[in-house]
C-alpha cells in the first residue's frame, strides 16, 4: 500500500562533505529562504566513511545528519554504494566488472561493481547496516535510497558461473536450454552447464554490442544480470530494513532505461524513485510517458529522485532550461504522479566531471540568480498546496503496455530492419492519447486489462505464456485491443510460434500475415482509407490476408497494393485493430480516433486545446495540471475560467492564456458518479 510523505519533497543530492563548514551554514539559510525541506545525502561516501576494510568514520556524516535534522529536513539516506572505494579495487580486483570487449576495469568511475562478486556483495551490504543501525532510528531520516542508478552489465568468470546456477534454477536440465535456446543452429549444442559461456564479444554476441547469434541466450543473460542486480538491492534493502521502522527503501531507475525489468524491480520496491534529464529536444510527450511509465510500475505515486534546476553536463548540447521552464517540467512530474520534486544538485562541484551541471546555487555562492529565484518560486508554490495533493491517483481508461523482455527481444533481432526501435514505438502510440489529453496508464504484459477500454500493444513481438488468453477475454468482453506489426511473434525464449504470424494473436485480429515488407530510410508507401484519404508510411510493411478482419486501410504501392495495412476485427462484443505498418502520425491519428470513439474514451477537457491538460484526483476532489508547452501563446478552456489557481491563489481572469512554460493547477470536487 503507498503511503505517502508528510509533505512534498523539495530539494535533492546534497554533497556538504565536499565543502568547507562555513558553506554549510550559509547553505541552510539560502534552502530555508527557496523553502527546500529535503536533502539526499551520502551517494558517493564510501570511501569517506569507510576509508579502509577495518575502519569506518561517521564524524562528518553525523555532523551532516545532525545539521539537517536540526533544520527539520526530511534526509534520504543513501547507502552510498553505488561507488566502491579505491581500496577495494587495490585488495580485491574481482569487484570491478569485466565488460563486453572481456576487459576487466580497474579503479574507476561509479555504478561498476560486479553484481556477483561476493567480496562486493559483502562490503555493501556491511556499510547499508552500519549507516541503518547509526541513522535508521533518526525520525527526520524519512527515505532510504540504495546505492544509485543500477545499471550496466558484467561478464566476468564469477558472473558467467552464476549465470549457470540461474540457469540451472530455470530450465532444470540441459536439454532444456538447449531446445530453448535453439542451440541445435550453427551446432551450438551443449553437453554440460559449464559449456555456457557468457554472451559478450567473446562468445555469441556480435561485435557491436547490439546483436547476438542467439537471442534465448542472450535475453537470458539481460534477465539474469537485472535479477542480479536486483539481488544486491534486496541484499541491501534487507540489511536496512530491520533498522528503520516505516522509512521507505527505494533506489532512483531512469525511466526507459533498456537494460533493468523495472517492472520486476517495482515489487522489491516500497516506493519508485526516478531521475528525469530530457535532452533539449525530448518532446514533452515522452517525458510524459516515462513519468506514467514510472508510476506503472507499481500504479502508484512516485518521487522525482532527480532533475537538473538548470542544465545538465552529459548530453552533447546542455541547454539551460528557459525562465519558466524548470518549473512546468517539475509540475509536469507532479501531474503525472509525483509526490516529490528533487534535484540533482543543491550545490554545484567544484571539479570533477560534473562541475558543469546545473544546481540550485551556482559556482558564484550566492542566492542572486535567476535558477535561485526559480527554485524559490516554485517552493512557495509547493509549500502552498501543502498536503492536499499528496497520493491522489492518475486513472486511465487507456494502458499501454511495456515489457522489458519484448524491448530486448525485438532489438535483438537480427532483420527484418535495423531501424526498429521499441521505444519509438511506444511513443508513437502514446504521443496520440497525450495530445488528446487522454490519461494513459503504461502497464505490464500481465496487468488486470479488464480495467481498460482500450489496451495498446505496440510491437508486442514476444507473446508470453497465458497472454493470448488474457487478451482474448480482453476484447471478448468488450475491449478494444490495439496491435501493430512484429507482434505475436516469438515465445519467450525468442522462438518463433509457428504456424503464421501474428502467431496466437491471428484469430483475435483475424489476420494472417504472409511476409513482412522492410523498406529502407529512402522508400516509403502509401496507405488508403476507406473514406479516400492517405497516409504515407514506412520501415515495415505486412503483407495481410483478412480471415475475419475488415480492412480499414490499403496500400497503394509495390507489387502488394491494394492488400489490408490495417485491419480491425470484431471478437466477442470487442475489436482488434491490427496495425500492418509504420504510418506517419496523421495515418496513427486516423486508426486511433476511431477506436477511442468505438471505446467512448474521452479526454479531460471537451474543447480540442494544444495544452496539456492531466488530472490527479483524490476521493474528494479532481485535480487539473494545464501546461502550454508549445511555443505559442494558447486560450485556457472555457470551464476553467473563474477558478482559482492553486499556486498562486489568484483567481483565473476572463479570456485567460498561457504563454509558453506558463502552468495552473485548478481543482474542482468530485460529482459522485452513477447516483441520481
Ligand atoms: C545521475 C546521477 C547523479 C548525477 C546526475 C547528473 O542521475 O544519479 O549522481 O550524476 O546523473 O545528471
Ligand atoms: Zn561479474
Amino acid at each position: 500500500m503507498y503511503k505517502p510523505f508528510g509533505r512534498i519533497l523539495y530539494g535533492g543530492d546534497y554533497n556538504p562533505n565536499q565543502w568547507p563548514k562555513e558553506i554549510w551554514e550559509q547553505d541552510m539559510a539560502y534552502f530555508k529562504d527557496a523553502r527546500i525541506n529535503s536533502a539526499t545525502i551520502n551517494v558517493f561516501s564510501w570511501a569517506k566513511i569507510q576509508p579502509s576494510e577495518e575502519e569506518y568514520y561517521f564524524d562528518e556524516l553525523d555532523e551532516i545528519v545532525d545539521m539537517l535534522s536540526e533544520e527539520n529536513y526530511d534526509i534520504v539516506m543513501a547507502t552510498s554504494t553505488g561507488a566502491m572505494p579505491a581500496w577495494m579495487y587495490k585488495k580485491y580486483p574481482e569487484v570491478a566488472r569485466v565488460d563486453y570487449q572481456g576487459r576487466r576495469h580497474k579503479f574507476g568511475q561509479r555504478h561498476n561493481a560486479c553484481p556477483n562478486s561476493p567480496v562486493f556483495q559483502k562490503y555493501a551490504r556491511a556499510i547499508a547496516e552500519q549507516l541503518a543501525m547509526r541513522y535508521g532510528n533518526n525520525p527526520h531520516v524519512t527515505c532510504w535510497h540504495i546505492s544509485n542508478e543500477y545499471g550496466g552489465e558484467c561478464y566476468c568468470e564469477n558472473c558467467e558461473k552464476a549465470f549457470r546456477v540461474w540457469l540451472k534454477k530455470k530450465y532444470g536440465t540441459i536439454e532444456a536450454v538447449n531446445k530453448a535456446w535453439n542451440l541445435e543452429f550453427w551446432g551450438h549444442t551443449v553437453y554440460d552447464w559449464d559449456e555456457i559461456v557468457a554472451p559478450n564479444a567473446l562468445g555469441d554476441g556480435m561485435e557491436n554490442g547490439t546483436d547476438t547469434a542467439f537471442a534465448g541466450l542472450s535475453i537470458d543473460y539481460r534477465r539474469f544480470m537485472s535479477d542480479s542486480m536486483l539481488e544486491n538491492f534486496k541484499m541491501e534493502r534487507d540489511a536496512v530494513r530491520p533498522y528503520v521502522k516505516d522509512a521507505p527503501i527505494t533506489t532512483n531507475l531512469m525511466g526507459t532505461y533498456k537494460f533493468l525489468d523495472y517492472f520486476k524491480w517495482a515489487k522489491e520496491m516500497d516506493i519508485v524513485s526516478w531521475d528525469n534529464y530530457p535532452s533539449y529536444n525530448t518532446p514533452w510527450s515522452f517525458t510524459a510517458m516515462s513519468h506514467d511509465l514510472m508510476r506503472g510500475l507499481k500504479d502508484a505515486p512516485f518521487m522525482l529522485m532527480e532533475q537538473t534546476p538548470s542544465q545538465q553536463n552529459w548530453q552533447p548540447y546542455n541547454s539551460l532550461k528557459k525562465p519558466g521552464q524548470m518549473r512546468a517540467q517539475s509540475l509536469q512530474t507532479v501531474a503525472h504522479g509525483a509526490d516529490t520534486v528533487q534535484f540533482f544538485q543543491l550545490r554545484r562541484s567544484v571539479g570533477g566531471c560534473e562541475k558543469f551541471h546545473g544546481a540550485v546555487i551556482g559556482h558564484v555562492g550566492h542566492n542572486n540568480t535567476r535558477v535561485f529565484r526559480e527554485v524559490k518560486q516554485l517552493g512557495e508554490e509547493l509549500e502552498r498546496l501543502g498536503t492536499s495533493i499528496l497520493g491522489a491517483a492518475n486513472e486511465a481508461d487507456v494502458g499501454i503496455i511495456f515489457d522489458w523482455d519484448n524491448y530486448w527481444a525485438l532489438e535483438y533481432t537480427s532483420g527484418p530492419t535495423e531501424d526498429l526501435t521499441y521505444v519509438n514505438q511506444i511513443h508513437q502510440y502514446y504521443k496520440y492519447f497525450y495530445d488528446k489529453n487522454i490519461g494513459v496508464n503504461m502497464i505490464p504484459v500481465d496487468a488486470d486489462f479488464s480495467k481498460y477500454k482500450i489496451v495498446v500493444a505496440p510491437v508486442l513481438y514476444m507473446v508470453k505464456e497465458g497472454m493470448k488468453e488474457a487478451l482474448t477475454e480482453f476484447v471478448k468482453n468488450g475491449g478494444i485491443l490495439i496491435t501493430t506489426f512484429m507482434s505475436g511473434i516469438v515465445n519467450e525464449s525468442d522462438n518463433v510460434h509457428l504456424g503464421g504470424y501474428p502467431g496466437p494473436l491471428r484469430e483475435l485480429a483475424g489476420v494472417w500475415v504472409e511476409e513482412i515488407d522492410a523498406l529502407a530510410p529512402e522508400q516509403t508507401n502509401k496507405i488508403t482509407f476507406a473514406d479516400g484519404t492517405s497516409s504515407t508510411c514506412s520501415l515495415l510493411c505486412d503483407l495481410i490476408h483478412t480471415e475475419g478482419a475488415q480492412c480499414v486501410a490499403s496500400y497503394e504501392s509495390n507489387f502488394y497494393a491494394g492488400m489490408p495495412a490495417i485491419t480491425k476485427n470484431q471478437y466477442g462484443k470487442g475489436y482488434t485493430y491490427y496495425i500492418g505498418t509504420n504510418p506517419t502520425e496523421d495515418g496513427i491519428v486516423k486508426v486511433l480516433d476511431m477506436a477511442v470513439q468505438t471505446a467512448g474514451v474521452a479526454s479531460v477537457v471537451t474543447e480540442a486545446t494544444g495544452l496539456e491538460i492531466t488530472c490527479r484526483k483524490t476521493s474528494q476532489y479532481t485535480y487539473y495540471f494545464i501546461f502550454n508547452f508549445k511555443d505559442k501563446v494558447l486560450p485556457l478552456p472555457e470551464n476553467f475560467i473563474g477558478k482559482q489557481d492553486l499556486l498562486t491563489g489568484e483567481t483565473i481572469p476572463e479570456d485567460f492564456h498561457l504563454k509558453q512554460y506558463d502552468a495552473l493547477l485548478v481543482a474542482s470536487p468530485n460529482t459522485l458518479r452513477g447516483k441520481k
